[in-house]
């Protein structure tokens, strides 16, 4: 099976299924002398596990990341940086409905037609489980980075959206509600809303904003891998991800090219930021922001129709623990993308001038 793999430098390599023993990874190409905060990576891990709120799914995981190699008396050595996560809290009967019932929307039909073969429990390899590994990796790259700052937050659940700017937000805010939204009024609604979806036994999807500050220009390697396109693949990598904009995204389409050009400051600042922080591929050196749509998961508690291996109509009902909306456990997914993404391109523009 291939697709493990992310980045060129700053590469990370994942293995694991959702109820394997354990999910996993290495990091290769992460330069030696790095001090590794190991308290940072937990913490970060907090902000993914399941069973952290009323609003996400139940499963209990500790989600104790346990380094292996590469890392040596705090710092990295320049050595592959090996990781296990142990899964502690599978409940695989649970799953024993879909081993040959295909659930409507999610990964089961298109793992069977592709390898004769699946996983099924807690959907193996399709499952978010894998994003662990990601935010475990995302966290030495945001070590390595340094002062750039990069910030997820929810923008949307179903029809509610977060209608201040980005300025005019109070990031503090992000980490004192559950649902993750800057907006104390509006998480509270979204909140009140993600609970009555999961009682009527359904799912609600969301948007994700990031920003991203303190990135020089020039970062992006133009033609193929521009800055904005390998954010978009890290974005869409993410389960459940069906959109990714940047800047002004699919709003500028209707904009006249004298609303929407980013006119200069003396010091290469811009007066708008419509670009998002990118263009021609490189960092501009403003803030880089995007947005990330998220479907509403496909395991639903309600009966539908679909087939099973036979290719007959059988009518099934989701069993088992299941996010009813995955936007607040997605924006430290989110946000260690970026900051994969990043630190690779920081490696990559060291090449970029004698
Ligand atoms: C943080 C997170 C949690 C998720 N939790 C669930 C879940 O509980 N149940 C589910 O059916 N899908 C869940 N998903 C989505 C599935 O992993 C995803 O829909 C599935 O692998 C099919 O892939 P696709 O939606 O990208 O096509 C979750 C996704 C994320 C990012």
């Amino acid at each position: 099976m291939a697709g493990n793999s992310f980045g060129k430098l700053f590469k990370l390599t994942t293995f694991g299924e959702s109820h394997g023993e354990a999910i996993g990874g290495i990091i290769d190409g992460c330069p030696s002398g790095l001090q590794i905060d190991v308290d940072k990576v937990q913490a970060e891990m907090e902000r993914r596990k399941p069973g952290q709120s009323a609003i996400v799914t139940q499963r209990k995981e500790p989600d104790t990341v346990k380094f292996l190699s590469g890392i040596f008396e705090g710092k990295t050595t320049g050595t592959p940086i090996g990781f296990i996560i142990e899964n502690a809290n599978q409940k695989s009967k649970d799953y024993s409905h879909i081993k040959d019932v295909y659930r409507p929307s999610h990964a089961d039909y298109t793992y069977d037609q592709k390898y004769g073969n699946r996983d099924y429990r807690g959907g193996g390899r399709s499952s978010a489980r894998e994003t662990a590994c990601r935010v475990a990796a995302g966290a030495i790259a945001k070590q390595l980075l340094g002062n750039v700052q990069i910030t997820a937050y929810t923008s949307a659940v179903g029809q509610i959206q977060l209608e201040k700017k980005f300025e005019e937000l109070d990031l503090a805010e992000i980490e004192k509600n559950p649902v993750r939204c800057p907006d104390p009024e509006t998480a509270a609604k979204m909140e009140t809303y993600i609970k009555e979806i999961r009682s009527q036994g359904d799912t609600v999807g969301g948007v994700v904003e990031c920003v991203i500050s303190g990135v020089p220009a020039g970062l992006g390697e133009p033609v193929f891998d521009k800055l904005h396109a390998a954010l978009g693949a890290a974005m869409l990598s993410i389960n459940a991800v069906k959109g990714f904009e940047y800047g002004s995204g699919f709003a500028g389409s209707a904009l006249k090219g004298s609303e929407h050009n980013d006119l200069f400051n003396p010091d290469g600042t811009t007066q708008t930021n419509f670009s998002g922080g990118i263009q021609g591929g490189i960092s501009n050196g403003m803030d880089i922001v995007f947005r990330i749509a998220f479907k509403p998961v496909a395991t639903i508690m309600q009966k539908q129709q679909t087939i099973n291996s036979e290719g007959e109509s059988v009518e099934m009902q989701g069993k088992g623990r299941h996010d009813p909306c995955v936007v607040p456990r997605a924006i430290p997914i989110v946000e260690a993308m970026a900051a994969l993404v990043l630190a690779d391109y920081y490696l990559l523009n060291k090449t970029s001038k004698f």
